[in-house]
């Protein structure tokens, strides 16, 4: 079984049949880039992921764990929504930081959340609490260090450029963990000049063995990053392979028009 499977998805809004029946499975450390058309569905696929949105059917499983079975009612209710979120991330093209709160506080918030529950529950003393948010303050910093932004830890979001809020948006997604990171078109807020910096700390991010699935506008980050590659087209994986199969030989027409459009 593969880290993460996801089978025959399935997600209508009313009548409109978002997402038609996708499958694909990618192992630990693999990265796939997801591209393909306005409207085709890319951000519901992620968001169904994250469980921002629920499928009508079909199956997600990660590192063994089964998330949710369309046809397991034990899988799909409410419950435990919030644990199942955990295990993936999500990093939205217009970074959603909070605009309130300095770079390393908007890392530590969900860390925070989670460990005052986890105080309530488990009845910690005030030194533990107090033991456990330094490790969260020393975990932020260390992740505020890793996208290179140590010196803008006071910095509020509308103080950083948008590259840097995208840097502190990717940190706070790695601050819980996750088993699989999503970013939905990362870079396409920023300016083209701003776009690098970002795509090299996704592709530092390969090298420390991250499970990834990148929606994305730019095929040659695809290209040189990605382990496989999904085009979408009108709610199906129109193609899949890996970056050579789909971008140098692509099988369907419609693959091959997406790619020669003007523009690209
Ligand atoms: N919450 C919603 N309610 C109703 N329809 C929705 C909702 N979210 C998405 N849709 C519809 O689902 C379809 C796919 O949208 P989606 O945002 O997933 O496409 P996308 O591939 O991410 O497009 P883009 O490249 O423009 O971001 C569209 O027809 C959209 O109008
Ligand atoms: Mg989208």
């Amino acid at each position: 079984m593969a880290f993460l499977e996801v089978k025959n998805i399935k997600k209508k809004f009313g009548s409109n049949e978002v997402l038609k029946d996708i499958s694909f499975s990618l192992e630990k450390g693999e990265v796939l880039a997801i591209i393909g058309s306005s409207g085709s569905g890319k951000t519901t696929l992620l968001r169904c992921l994250n469980f921002l949105e629920k499928a009508d059917d079909g199956v997600i499983s990660v590192d063994g764990n089964l998330l949710f079975d369309g046809s397991d009612r034990s899988t799909t209710s409410d419950k435990n929504i919030r644990r199942k979120r955990l295990h993936f991330g999500l990093v939205f093209q217009s970074f959603n930081l909070f605009p309130q709160y300095t770079a390393l506080k908007n890392i530590m918030l969900a860390p925070e959340m989670l460990l005052k529950e986890r105080a309530k529950k488990e009845k910690l003393s005030a030194h533990q609490k107090r033991e456990e948010h330094e490790k969260i303050v020393a975990h932020a910093k260390e992740l505020l260090d890793s996208v290179g932004l140590s010196a803008k830890e006071k910095s509020y979001p509308c103080e950083l450029s948008g590259g840097q809020c995208q840097r502190v948006a990717i940190a706070r997604a790695l601050a819980l963990s996750p088993d699989v990171l999503c970013f939905d078109e990362p870079t396409s807020a920023l300016d083209p000049e701003l776009t690098g910096e970002v795509l090299r700390v996704i592709r530092n991010l390969k090298s420390s063995d991250r499970t990834m699935i990148v929606v994305t506008h730019e095929m040659e980050f695809a290209r040189n990053v990605a382990d496989k590659v999904i085009f979408m087209s009108d709610g199906v994986i129109e193609e899949a392979g890996t970056p050579e199969e789909v971008f140098d030989n692509p099988k369907s027409e419609r693959t091959r028009e997406f790619l020669n459009r003007p523009g690209f």
